[in-house]
Protein backbone atom coordinates (compact mmCIF):
# COMPACT_ATOMS: atom_id res chain seq x y z
CA UNK A 1 0.00 0.00 0.00
CA UNK A 2 0.98 3.68 -0.56
CA UNK A 3 1.47 5.47 2.30
CA UNK A 4 0.13 9.15 1.60
CA UNK A 5 2.12 12.15 2.55
CA UNK A 6 1.94 13.90 5.74
CA UNK A 7 0.48 17.33 5.57
CA UNK A 8 3.51 20.09 6.92
CA UNK A 9 1.87 23.17 7.75
CA UNK A 10 4.15 25.85 6.67
CA UNK A 11 4.11 27.87 9.56
CA UNK A 12 4.89 25.19 11.87
CA UNK A 13 8.50 25.45 11.19
CA UNK A 14 8.38 28.93 11.72
CA UNK A 15 6.71 28.65 14.81
CA UNK A 16 9.71 26.78 16.17
CA UNK A 17 12.34 29.28 14.98
CA UNK A 18 11.13 31.97 16.67
CA UNK A 19 9.28 30.42 19.46
CA UNK A 20 10.94 30.86 23.01
CA UNK A 21 9.25 34.13 24.11
CA UNK A 22 7.13 32.61 26.35
CA UNK A 23 10.26 30.62 27.81
CA UNK A 24 11.65 34.07 28.85
CA UNK A 25 8.69 35.89 29.94
CA UNK A 26 7.46 32.14 32.12
CA UNK A 27 11.59 32.02 33.44
CA UNK A 28 11.28 35.72 33.97
CA UNK A 29 8.67 36.11 36.42
CA UNK A 30 7.62 35.27 39.71
CA UNK A 31 6.44 32.55 39.95
CA UNK A 32 8.24 31.00 37.53
CA UNK A 33 6.31 29.11 34.73
CA UNK A 34 6.84 27.12 31.84
CA UNK A 35 4.35 26.51 28.88
CA UNK A 36 3.17 22.15 28.99
CA UNK A 37 3.27 22.59 25.03
CA UNK A 38 7.83 22.00 26.12
CA UNK A 39 6.37 18.49 27.32
CA UNK A 40 5.68 17.19 24.07
CA UNK A 41 8.89 16.54 22.56
CA UNK A 42 9.15 12.72 20.69
CA UNK A 43 10.36 11.09 24.04
CA UNK A 44 7.89 13.40 26.38
CA UNK A 45 5.32 12.15 23.76
CA UNK A 46 6.21 8.77 24.33
CA UNK A 47 6.69 9.20 28.30
CA UNK A 48 2.71 10.36 27.82
CA UNK A 49 2.10 7.22 26.32
CA UNK A 50 2.97 5.58 29.15
CA UNK A 51 1.59 7.89 31.55
CA UNK A 52 -1.68 6.67 29.71
CA UNK A 53 -1.12 2.92 30.69
CA UNK A 54 -0.47 3.73 34.79
CA UNK A 55 -2.35 2.39 37.16
CA UNK A 56 -3.20 5.16 38.59
CA UNK A 57 -3.81 7.52 35.84
CA UNK A 58 -7.54 6.52 35.10
CA UNK A 59 -8.34 9.50 32.28
CA UNK A 60 -7.14 7.44 29.21
CA UNK A 61 -8.76 3.97 30.13
CA UNK A 62 -12.42 5.85 31.51
CA UNK A 63 -12.30 7.61 28.50
CA UNK A 64 -11.80 4.61 26.39
CA UNK A 65 -14.48 2.68 28.47
CA UNK A 66 -16.79 5.61 27.36
CA UNK A 67 -16.02 5.29 23.98
CA UNK A 68 -16.08 1.52 23.87
CA UNK A 69 -19.52 1.61 25.02
CA UNK A 70 -21.03 4.34 22.80
CA UNK A 71 -19.10 5.09 19.87
CA UNK A 72 -21.94 3.42 17.92
CA UNK A 73 -24.46 5.84 19.37
CA UNK A 74 -22.30 8.82 18.05
CA UNK A 75 -21.86 7.46 14.89
CA UNK A 76 -25.99 7.27 14.61
CA UNK A 77 -26.07 10.86 15.78
CA UNK A 78 -23.53 12.18 13.77
CA UNK A 79 -23.79 9.74 10.50
CA UNK A 80 -20.87 9.77 7.98
CA UNK A 81 -18.92 12.99 8.71
CA UNK A 82 -15.17 14.12 7.88
CA UNK A 83 -13.17 13.46 11.50
CA UNK A 84 -10.85 15.96 12.79
CA UNK A 85 -8.77 15.24 15.75
CA UNK A 86 -6.86 17.95 17.93
CA UNK A 87 -4.08 16.75 19.80
CA UNK A 88 -4.29 13.34 18.38
CA UNK A 89 -1.18 11.39 20.01
CA UNK A 90 -0.96 7.53 19.09
CA UNK A 91 -4.99 7.86 18.24
CA UNK A 92 -5.58 4.73 20.26
CA UNK A 93 -8.48 5.88 21.35
CA UNK A 94 -9.74 7.13 18.34
CA UNK A 95 -9.62 3.53 16.58
CA UNK A 96 -13.12 3.18 18.57
CA UNK A 97 -14.39 5.96 16.84
CA UNK A 98 -13.07 4.72 13.08
CA UNK A 99 -14.06 1.35 13.66
CA UNK A 100 -17.67 2.60 14.70
CA UNK A 101 -17.59 4.82 11.08
CA UNK A 102 -16.33 1.60 9.31
CA UNK A 103 -19.50 -0.23 10.25
CA UNK A 104 -21.66 2.90 8.52
CA UNK A 105 -19.58 4.09 6.15
CA UNK A 106 -16.88 2.51 3.28
CA UNK A 107 -14.80 5.30 3.26
CA UNK A 108 -14.40 8.18 5.40
CA UNK A 109 -11.71 11.28 6.29
CA UNK A 110 -9.57 11.44 8.94
CA UNK A 111 -7.60 14.22 10.35
CA UNK A 112 -5.44 14.08 13.04
CA UNK A 113 -3.23 16.66 14.36
CA UNK A 114 -0.86 16.92 16.68
CA UNK A 115 2.46 19.02 17.39
CA UNK A 116 4.99 16.02 17.97
CA UNK A 117 6.07 15.01 14.23
CA UNK A 118 7.19 11.37 15.14
CA UNK A 119 4.22 10.06 16.84
CA UNK A 120 1.90 11.48 14.19
CA UNK A 121 3.60 10.19 11.44
CA UNK A 122 3.97 6.55 13.13
CA UNK A 123 -0.03 7.03 13.89
CA UNK A 124 -1.02 8.00 9.92
CA UNK A 125 1.02 4.95 8.93
CA UNK A 126 -0.53 2.22 11.71
CA UNK A 127 -4.02 3.60 10.81
CA UNK A 128 -3.55 3.60 6.79
CA UNK A 129 -2.93 -0.01 7.52
CA UNK A 130 -6.08 -0.54 9.35
CA UNK A 131 -8.26 1.59 7.85
CA UNK A 132 -7.45 1.02 3.96
CA UNK A 133 -10.65 2.71 2.77
CA UNK A 134 -10.53 5.71 5.15
CA UNK A 135 -8.58 8.93 3.59
CA UNK A 136 -6.27 9.88 6.67
CA UNK A 137 -3.87 12.93 6.57
CA UNK A 138 -1.92 14.12 9.48
CA UNK A 139 -1.57 17.66 10.19
CA UNK A 140 1.55 18.79 12.26
CA UNK A 141 1.44 21.93 14.32
CA UNK A 142 -0.16 23.61 16.88
CA UNK A 143 -4.49 23.33 17.82
CA UNK A 144 -4.26 27.67 16.80
CA UNK A 145 -2.52 26.72 13.55
CA UNK A 146 -4.88 23.55 13.09
CA UNK A 147 -8.10 25.68 12.92
CA UNK A 148 -6.99 28.31 10.98
CA UNK A 149 -5.99 25.82 8.54
CA UNK A 150 -9.39 23.70 8.88
CA UNK A 151 -11.06 27.24 8.67
CA UNK A 152 -10.10 28.04 4.88
CA UNK A 153 -10.36 24.58 4.30
CA UNK A 154 -14.26 23.53 4.59
CA UNK A 155 -15.76 20.53 2.25
CA UNK A 156 -18.24 18.80 3.69
CA UNK A 157 -20.26 18.26 7.59
CA UNK A 158 -17.46 17.78 10.01
CA UNK A 159 -17.06 16.63 13.87
CA UNK A 160 -13.85 17.92 15.79
CA UNK A 161 -12.69 15.95 18.61
CA UNK A 162 -10.58 16.88 21.39
CA UNK A 163 -10.45 13.97 23.75
CA UNK A 164 -8.59 12.88 26.71
CA UNK A 165 -9.39 16.03 28.62
CA UNK A 166 -6.91 18.21 26.73
CA UNK A 167 -9.24 21.36 27.81
CA UNK A 168 -8.02 21.13 31.33
CA UNK A 169 -4.46 22.13 30.12
CA UNK A 170 -5.47 25.54 29.51
CA UNK A 171 -6.46 28.18 31.99
CA UNK A 172 -10.06 30.03 32.07
CA UNK A 173 -9.43 32.28 29.38
CA UNK A 174 -7.32 30.53 27.06
CA UNK A 175 -9.91 27.84 27.47
CA UNK A 176 -12.76 30.72 26.49
CA UNK A 177 -10.96 31.35 23.56
CA UNK A 178 -10.29 28.37 22.26
CA UNK A 179 -13.82 27.68 22.45
CA UNK A 180 -15.02 30.76 20.94
CA UNK A 181 -12.11 29.34 17.73
CA UNK A 182 -14.04 25.91 17.58
CA UNK A 183 -17.20 27.26 17.56
CA UNK A 184 -16.22 29.50 14.79
CA UNK A 185 -14.15 26.97 12.89
CA UNK A 186 -17.01 24.69 12.20
CA UNK A 187 -20.16 25.82 10.64
CA UNK A 188 -23.78 25.42 11.94
CA UNK A 189 -24.90 21.61 12.08
CA UNK A 190 -21.50 20.44 12.92
CA UNK A 191 -20.37 18.53 15.76
CA UNK A 192 -18.07 19.19 18.56
CA UNK A 193 -16.97 15.73 20.80
CA UNK A 194 -15.32 17.19 23.92
CA UNK A 195 -13.88 14.53 26.59
CA UNK A 196 -13.67 16.38 30.24
CA UNK A 197 -11.73 14.99 33.72
CA UNK A 198 -14.66 15.53 36.09
CA UNK A 199 -14.00 16.39 39.67
CA UNK A 200 -13.13 13.64 42.11
CA UNK A 201 -11.19 12.93 45.25
CA UNK A 202 -8.09 15.28 45.99
CA UNK A 203 -6.27 11.23 46.68
CA UNK A 204 -7.42 10.00 43.77
CA UNK A 205 -6.12 13.06 41.49
CA UNK A 206 -3.30 13.43 43.42
CA UNK A 207 -1.91 10.02 42.60
CA UNK A 208 -2.36 10.21 39.12
CA UNK A 209 -0.11 12.80 38.48
CA UNK A 210 2.54 11.45 41.70
CA UNK A 211 2.70 7.91 40.35
CA UNK A 212 4.61 5.06 42.06
CA UNK A 213 6.71 4.09 38.87
CA UNK A 214 7.34 8.12 38.90
CA UNK A 215 6.84 8.63 35.00
CA UNK A 216 5.13 11.79 35.38
CA UNK A 217 8.25 12.63 37.20
CA UNK A 218 10.37 11.83 34.32
CA UNK A 219 7.80 13.64 31.73
CA UNK A 220 7.73 16.87 34.08
CA UNK A 221 11.67 16.25 34.14
CA UNK A 222 12.09 15.70 30.46
CA UNK A 223 10.59 19.47 29.81
CA UNK A 224 14.25 20.56 30.79
CA UNK A 225 15.58 18.33 28.30
CA UNK A 226 13.45 19.46 25.86
CA UNK A 227 14.28 23.27 26.44
CA UNK A 228 18.09 22.30 26.43
CA UNK A 229 18.01 20.22 23.31
CA UNK A 230 15.93 23.32 21.61
CA UNK A 231 17.41 26.39 23.26
CA UNK A 232 20.98 25.08 23.65
CA UNK A 233 20.30 25.17 27.77
CA UNK A 234 21.79 23.72 30.39
CA UNK A 235 19.32 22.80 32.91
CA UNK A 236 20.58 19.72 35.06
CA UNK A 237 17.40 17.77 35.83
CA UNK A 238 19.06 16.32 38.72
CA UNK A 239 18.54 19.69 40.85
CA UNK A 240 14.74 20.07 39.93
CA UNK A 241 11.93 17.60 41.99
CA UNK A 242 8.65 16.72 40.66
CA UNK A 243 4.91 17.37 42.59
CA UNK A 244 1.44 17.73 41.64
CA UNK A 245 -0.70 18.99 43.90
CA UNK A 246 -4.80 19.44 43.73
CA UNK A 247 -5.17 22.94 44.21
CA UNK A 248 -9.07 22.54 45.17
CA UNK A 249 -10.32 26.14 45.14
CA UNK A 250 -9.41 26.23 41.91
CA UNK A 251 -10.15 22.70 41.02
CA UNK A 252 -7.03 22.19 39.45
CA UNK A 253 -3.75 19.35 39.59
CA UNK A 254 -0.93 21.94 39.77
CA UNK A 255 2.53 20.19 38.19
CA UNK A 256 5.39 21.99 39.73
CA UNK A 257 9.73 21.21 39.11
CA UNK A 258 11.14 21.88 42.38
CA UNK A 259 14.40 23.63 42.76
CA UNK A 260 16.82 21.53 45.40
CA UNK A 261 19.85 24.51 45.13
CA UNK A 262 20.58 27.73 44.86
CA UNK A 263 22.14 27.77 40.84
CA UNK A 264 21.98 29.44 37.30
CA UNK A 265 21.20 27.85 34.03
CA UNK A 266 21.24 29.15 30.52
CA UNK A 267 19.70 29.15 27.67
CA UNK A 268 22.59 30.40 24.74
CA UNK A 269 19.87 30.67 21.76
CA UNK A 270 17.67 32.51 23.85
CA UNK A 271 20.07 34.80 25.39
CA UNK A 272 19.03 34.31 28.97
CA UNK A 273 20.16 33.64 31.99
CA UNK A 274 18.32 33.01 34.65
CA UNK A 275 19.03 32.15 39.30
CA UNK A 276 16.88 29.73 40.52
CA UNK A 277 17.56 29.43 44.62
CA UNK A 278 16.72 26.31 46.86
CA UNK A 279 12.79 25.78 46.96
CA UNK A 280 11.82 28.05 44.16
CA UNK A 281 9.45 26.69 41.42
CA UNK A 282 8.64 25.89 38.19
CA UNK A 283 4.88 25.75 37.47
CA UNK A 284 4.82 23.34 34.15
CA UNK A 285 1.33 22.58 33.88
CA UNK A 286 -2.67 23.12 35.48
CA UNK A 287 -5.33 20.09 34.45
CA UNK A 288 -8.24 21.43 35.34
CA UNK A 289 -10.97 18.97 36.83
CA UNK A 290 -14.57 19.95 35.22
CA UNK A 291 -18.20 20.17 36.51
CA UNK A 292 -20.81 18.16 33.65
CA UNK A 293 -23.25 20.73 33.69
CA UNK A 294 -20.87 23.78 33.78
CA UNK A 295 -18.98 22.94 30.77
CA UNK A 296 -22.29 22.52 29.16
CA UNK A 297 -23.27 25.74 30.22
CA UNK A 298 -20.12 27.13 29.05
CA UNK A 299 -20.16 25.36 25.49
CA UNK A 300 -23.73 26.88 24.57
CA UNK A 301 -22.98 30.29 25.54
CA UNK A 302 -20.52 29.57 22.72
CA UNK A 303 -23.12 28.49 20.39
CA UNK A 304 -22.09 24.78 20.96
CA UNK A 305 -25.41 22.87 21.95
CA UNK A 306 -25.04 19.54 23.67
CA UNK A 307 -27.06 16.88 22.73
CA UNK A 308 -25.66 14.41 24.25
CA UNK A 309 -23.41 13.58 26.78
CA UNK A 310 -21.92 10.22 28.76
CA UNK A 311 -19.95 9.15 31.35
CA UNK A 312 -18.85 6.22 33.74
CA UNK A 313 -20.16 4.84 36.48
CA UNK A 314 -18.11 6.24 38.71
CA UNK A 315 -18.82 9.92 37.00
CA UNK A 316 -15.24 10.45 37.01
CA UNK A 317 -14.92 11.35 33.29
CA UNK A 318 -17.56 12.95 30.71
CA UNK A 319 -17.63 12.85 27.01
CA UNK A 320 -19.88 15.43 25.44
CA UNK A 321 -21.27 15.57 22.03
CA UNK A 322 -22.06 19.05 20.56
CA UNK A 323 -23.50 20.54 17.91
CA UNK A 324 -23.00 24.12 16.51
CA UNK A 325 -26.22 26.17 16.39
C1 LIG B 1 -2.59 15.91 28.15
N1 LIG B 1 -3.20 16.20 29.43
C2 LIG B 1 -4.65 16.15 29.35
C3 LIG B 1 -2.66 15.42 30.56
C4 LIG B 1 -3.41 15.77 31.87
O1 LIG B 1 -3.83 14.83 32.54
O2 LIG B 1 -3.58 16.95 32.15
C5 LIG B 1 -1.18 15.68 30.72
C6 LIG B 1 -0.59 15.02 31.92
N2 LIG B 1 0.20 15.59 32.77
C7 LIG B 1 0.56 14.73 33.68
N3 LIG B 1 -0.01 13.59 33.45
C8 LIG B 1 -0.73 13.73 32.32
Amino acid sequence: MIAQPLTILDHHYQELRDDGKDVIQGLSQTPKTLSPKYFYDDHGSLLFEKICELPEYYPTRTEAWILQQYADEIVEITGCCELIELGSGSSTKTRLLLDAYQKIADSCKYLPIDVSGGILKDSVLQLQEKYPNFSIHGLLGTYEQALVHLESNYLQSRMLFFLGSSLGNFNQEECAIFLTQVSQTLQPGDYFLLGIDLQKPQDILEAAYNDSQEVTAAFNLNMLSHLNWRFQGNFDINLFKHQAIYNQIDNQIEMYLHCQQNHCISLETLDLKISFEVGESILTEISRKFDLATMETQLQSKGLKTVKTWTDEQQWFGLILCQVV
